[in-house]
């Protein structure tokens, strides 16, 4: 056992995990931009207060998984580590008098986030979202919009059989008599409720109905449906999500009991999964309507849509999936030299071509050249320069490792005989 270990929880991207990464984080940034979305980055810790009130004080994600930062003592600020960057962003949208600029305004973003959950297969403490919001348009277009997005990036990535599941959650005109409702039902059955939930019943009624503890499993699949109880907005604004989802060509399902973790939400939820892994609460990514969330956080009232896809998750599945890794591709040429102990001419030669931005490595391993060669070979490289005697005549040997041939060239030409032989090698 090494004496030191990535903290619970957390992993390390070895570099082909950080090469998938790169590629989920590339095809997230593209499709954004293609959309209109522009890319926006937040500070990783916000004063505790923004997602107490954003995301809810009586939620898990604030409750039981918020990281918070030890105040240094001088201090009077709580900090915490996001959870997830929308009131981040929200707080930047009214800190910075977005609401002045052309509506709505269109972020997107990709980073860690931190919530101290118990660490699962597909649960980390530090795991990455590509995010998107769009604030200032109520909808219902954008709303499909969205939900198009992120379905789109799936398809891009090559994750196969993305389900979306989707729901409306009302908003503050009807969904206060539903609660009502809700919590009559819970009462009625206290003496089989958890006591966390049976804690939370009377604070935020809601939630009881996303727990993760099994125990609620069957007692929330009877409970009330709010799809039943929307007001005549809501109702509307529903049926035209839908529509337009329709129009789109993305298929849905509409999932009454879906409610989303975080208390901002308003109207249109909606989760994404891998059919068939419903069961293991391991949604690839979700998001929905925050009507309410920039007015909470102190702007004026403005409508917003976004969501959060989990990039682990989407790795995981991927790799479960079989979907082919990343090819990485080897260096372009290695330089090696029959005399073992010149490292200072081979990483000099080496320099040169990296400086004509050639993708070189340099053998510096004080080996036999048979050796040397070997490992190019195992490298990947196109080709091997070979420093030897001709270099006393400005001469060295390039062999063409995948063509098994090889050929004299002045050392002032190097650089241009290589990027040639790359481009027609791409080309050709
Ligand atoms: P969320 O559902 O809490 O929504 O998180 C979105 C996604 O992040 C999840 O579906 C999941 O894929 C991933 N995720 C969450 N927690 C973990 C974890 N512990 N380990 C690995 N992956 C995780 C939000 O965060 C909202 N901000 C989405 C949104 C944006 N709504 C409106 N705009």
């Amino acid at each position: 056992m090494p004496a030191f270990r990535a903290p619970r929880g957390t992993r390390d991207l070895l570099p082909d995990d950080r090469a998938t990464f790169d590629r989920l984080q590339a095809t997230g940034t593209g499709l954004a931009s293609r959309y209109g979305y522009r890319p926006i980055e937040t500070p990783i810790f916000e004063q505790a207060a923004v997602f107490e009130r954003g995301i809810g004080s009586v939620t898990d994600v604030v409750e039981k998984e918020l990281f918070r930062i030890a105040p240094r003592s001088e201090e009077a600020e709580s900090w915490a580590l996001r959870p997830e960057p929308t009131a981040g962003i929200v707080r930047a949208y009214i800190q910075h008098g977005m609401q002045t600029w052309p509506q709505p305004v269109k972020l997107t973003t990709t980073g860690p986030m931190f919530r101290y959950d118990r660490p699962q297969a597909g649960r980390y403490r530090q795991f990455w979202q590509f995010d998107v919001e769009a604030i200032g348009d109520p909808g219902p277009a954008v709303d499909a919009e969205i939900v198009e997005l992120g379905f789109r990036f799936y398809a891009e990535v090559g994750v196969a059989g993305v389900e979306v599941l989707l729901n409306s959650i009302g908003d503050p005109a009807c969904r206060p008599a539903y609660i009502e409702e809700l919590v009559a039902y819970y009462r009625a059955r206290a003496d089989v409720l958890p006591p966390t939930e049976r804690d939370r019943l009377e604070r935020n009624a809601l939630r009881l109905l996303d727990s993760k503890d099994p125990a609620m499993t069957e007692l929330n699949a009877g409970a009330p449906r709010i799809t039943d109880r929307l007001c005549a907005a809501c109702a509307e604004h529903f049926a035209a999500v839908q529509a337009h989802l329709s129009l789109l060509g993305v298929p849905f399902r509409i999932e009454p009991g879906l409610v989303r973790g975080l208390d901002y939400y308003t109207r249109t939820a909606f989760e994404y999964y891998v059919a068939g892994r419903e069961g293991q609460q391991q949604a690839l990514g979700g998001g929905g309507r925050y009507d309410g969330l920039v007015e909470l956080l102190g702007g004026r009232p403005t409508p917003g849509i976004g969501f959060g896809l989990g990039l682990d998750r989407v790795a995981l599945v991927l790799a479960e999936q079989g979907s082919a890794a990343v090819a990485v591709d080897g260096p372009l040429a290695v330089v090696v030299g029959a005399d073992p102990e010149d490292t200072a001419t081979r990483l000099k030669v080496a320099t040169d071509l990296r400086a004509a931005r050639l993708r070189v490595r340099a053998d510096l391993g004080r080996r036999k050249l048979g050796r040397q060669l070997e490992a190019a070979g195992k490298d990947g490289a196109h080709f091997a320069v070979i420093l030897g005697d001709e270099l006393a005549q400005g001469q060295v040997q390039v062999r063409d490792l995948l063509a098994g041939t090889q050929r004299v060239v002045g050392i002032d030409d190097l650089a241009r005989a290589l990027a040639r032989a790359e481009a027609n090698h791409h080309h050709g």
